[in-house]
């Protein structure tokens, strides 16, 4: 039967647009951070789109939100999914994509009046993003089991804002258990978030694995002081501290093979021209595909953060905001996916995720494949992010066959 299935391309896009439009920024991109007020009216869209498609929705107790097509037979089901949460300055893809290319599968099936053997569900999880809350993924590392849903509800953001009260707020604390479904195979669709696609003209990646990250926090508390009276010997300068270390990171990147090093966040404290820093709170994104040579950098990055800390005569305290192994996806799928892509008529190459994606999460549970477009100039977490609607259709019509292929296995 009908292997062959397309998705509504025009349809898929406009889709995507109109969720684009809530939390729109004047820059063109997006913001709809985890379970603010532009998080609630974009969920609330999305639950309503996947009522109008007649799914069972449900939501579970950590505001992961699920929409069931019921199949012909009971027993696990097919997940395909992603988030529509964003960061800070995001664009209108990264997340959105994986979902609404779901629920235009769902689209199509309905259009078709085609019914699975098994059920097939869409889901958007929780703070994937993890620019509002840590960790990243959120909501699918509680859906695995790995953190409990009363572990997460304490999480604070950078103001003090208490995950579970929020999620309340927003009326997505939800009553089933997360994980309450269970996956016979996860698949997602992302934009790739970097260059290689493009710059290499590959249509469609096949994601091989997501690469290990780990993220850490550094407060380093020194004495203010006046910028223009106290000799620099005299200083102990919190600011320094961290400067020196974003510098290191950066060095110890020069050195271990696929090493990578992000310092987001620097808030000085109290921040004014002429006062020495009495506190820098700043953080560290590590990542690495090899899980051993994440842990030397990592190594180095603290022994160095300690070293630096004691010469400069300033505090120093490191927090784990999130660690997570390297993933690999299972090769049967990622076969499958280049498979598609050839028979569709694409390029296509393998590839490592630089980021983090929900599919790392759900590949702990059940058999894991990603799909990657082209992000055209490379970017991400950029209003400018952008894929054209060609490569867009391309990945959701192997989504939508491999996924339908599944639930009929
Ligand atoms: C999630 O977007 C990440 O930071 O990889
Ligand atoms: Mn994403
Ligand atoms: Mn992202």
């Amino acid at each position: 039967m009908a292997s062959n299935i397309r998705i509504n391309g025009p349809r898929l896009f406009s889709t995507l647009m109109d969720l684009g439009s809530i939390g729109a920024t004047p820059e063109g991109g997006c913001r709809r951070m985890a379970l603010t007020d532009e998080d609630r009216l974009g969920r609330n869209w999305l639950a309503a789109r996947m009522r109008d498609l007649k799914l069972d929705v449900r939501v579970d107790a950590v505001g992961n939100i699920v929409g069931i097509l019921k199949g012909q037979e009971e027993g696990p089901a097919v997940i395909v999914g992603s988030h529509i949460d964003t960061v800070g300055t995001g664009g209108r893809y990264d997340g959105a994509l994986g979902v609404i290319a779901g629920l235009e599968l769902m689209a199509t099936l309905r259009d078709l009046g085609l019914t699975p053997k098994r059920d097939l569900a869409l889901i958007a999880f929780t703070n994937e993003e993890g620019a509002r809350f840590h960790p990243d993924m959120l909501g699918s590392v509680v859906w695995a089991g790995a953190k409990s849903p009363e572990q997460v509800y304490a999480e604070r953001d950078a103001e003090g804002f208490v995950l579970g009260e929020e999620l309340e707020k927003i009326g997505y604390k939800g009553a089933e258990k997360p994980g309450f479904l269970k996956a016979r195979a996860y698949f997602e669709l992302h934009i790739e978030q970097g260059p290689v696609l493009e710059q290499e003209g590959f249509g469609i990646g096949a994601v091989t694995g997501v690469q290990a990250i780990t993220w850490l926090e550094f407060t380093f508390t020194g004495q203010p002081n006046h910028g223009g009276t106290t000799p620099m010997k005299y200083r102990k300068d919190a600011g320094l501290a961290a400067a020196r270390v974003n510098l290191f990171a950066h060095e110890v990147t020069q050195r271990i093979e696929g090493q990578l090093a992000n310092m987001g966040v620097i808030r000085v404290e109290p921040g004014n021209v002429n006062v020495v820093p009495e506190t820098v709170i700043c953080t560290l994104d590590l990542r690495n595909p090899v899980d051993a040579l994440l842990d030397k950098a990592e190594a180095e990055i603290r022994a160095y953060a300690q070293d630096i800390a004691e010469k400069a005569g300033v505090g120093l305290a490191i927090r784990d905001l999130a660690r997570f192994p390297s993933q690999p996806f299972d090769e049967r799928l990622i076969a499958r996916v280049e498979q598609a892509a050839k028979a569709h008529g694409h390029s296509v190459r393998r590839i490592v995720s630089g980021a983090g994606h929900d599919a790392q999460m759900m590949a702990t549970l059940c058999p894991t494949a990603m799909i990657f477009v082209p992000s055209i100039g490379g970017l991400s977490h950029n209003p400018k992010e952008f894929s054209t609607e060609a490569d867009i259709i391309a990945g959701a019509n192997v989504l939508a066959e491999i996924a339908w292929e599944e639930a009929n296995a």
